[in-house]
């Protein structure tokens, strides 16, 4: 079995020393070193420049490093090659620990702490009782599922919003778009865990951040195309929002230029809320060279129409 890593920008260390010791008969070659095309059999792809899947003839398995696969979905010279997604159980933990991070400072008021802090004023500014907070996860799938699980320890009143109806106990479920509005209007503090798909690009734009009550905050971390920038911006601006952390963007790197950087009410980080790390992907990966050897249904296939 040959594996191409092709992963422009990603260290491959890592990778070759987990890949190696789970499968040591596999053969990895770290693009742009291809050898022989003919001979691979199994390509790790993230961002791949576009064509370099298409030259290998005997390609039987696109694995993406990232659990979001807009991005290769996107390329219009992807073969049509069975395509897995990633499941790295650490991103899992990441996401959940970046998200309940930003709940808890929106809802204890760090930012406004800190400015406070700044002119030195010691002020108490009003506290709401955490089981009145409601928190809406739009996205319940592993990452959602799972990030609703722990913020709701927290005692948060937490609710969900998917497409497909998902049954989780801890988690008041609205499912579909009729039931979006009445999500909205619930929430608090709304974190979007949603996979990028022709039906969720733009989902919180002017309309839905209108539904959210006065001051409420966002936390994006799924895809910067999820939510319309500007729209954000007017709504922290004219006071309806009282806060933002994001951690992805319409365009990444976030330009030097771009007025999130500055803004007093938004936290910006650069696209760090959960990064597949080889030591919890690899496994995933292993398994999947497996089944494609005996012929088995590889496990988070994508299926392409849906996007995910
Ligand atoms: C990161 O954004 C990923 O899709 O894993």
């Amino acid at each position: 079995m040959v594996l191409l890593f092709l992963c422009p920008g990603v260290n491959p260390v890592g990778w070759s020393r987990e890949l190696a010791a789970l499968m040591p008969e596999l053969e990895l070659r770290i693009w742009p070193e291809v050898g022989d095309v003919t001979q691979i059999d199994a390509a790790l792809v993230w961002q791949p420049p576009p064509g370099e899947l298409q030259r290998l003839p005997g390609l039987r398995l696109i694995q993406c490093l990232g659990m979001g696969v807009d991005g290769l979905l996107a390329d219009s010279t992807l073969p049509p090659v069975p395509v897995a997604r990633m499941f790295d159980p650490g991103i899992v933990t990441q996401m959940a620990e970046y998200v309940c991070e930003a709940v808890l400072y929106h809802h204890r008021r760090l930012a406004d702490y800190a400015a406070l802090q700044r002119e030195r004023r010691w002020q108490r500014l009003p506290w709401q009782d955490t089981v009145r907070r409601r928190v809406g996860i739009l996205g319940l799938g592993e990452i959602g599922a799972h990030t609703a699980r722990q913020v709701q320890r927290f005692g948060f009143a937490v609710a969900g919003w998917s497409r497909s109806p998902k049954v989780l106990e801890y988690v008041a479920g609205f499912y579909g778009d009729d039931t979006l509005p009445a999500f909205l209007q619930r929430t608090d503090i709304l974190v979007c865990l949603l996979p990028l798909t022709p039906t969720t690009r733009d989902i919180l734009g002017a309309r839905e951040l209108a539904l959210l009550p006065a001051g409420a905050c966002v936390i994006n971390c799924a895809r910067g195309e999820h939510l319309v920038e500007a729209d954000l911006l007017a709504a922290l601006d004219s006071g309806h929002l009282a806060g933002a952390t994001l951690d992805v963007f319409r365009q990444e790197p976030l330009p030097p230029d771009h007025p999130f950087w500055t803004h007093p009410k938004i936290r910006v980080t650069p696209h760090v809320a959960g990064l597949t790390h080889p030591r919890t992907a690899a496994p995933l990966v292993v398994e999947n060279l497996r089944r494609l050897q005996a012929g088995e249904p590889l496990l988070h296939r994508v299926d392409r129409v849906r996007g995910y």
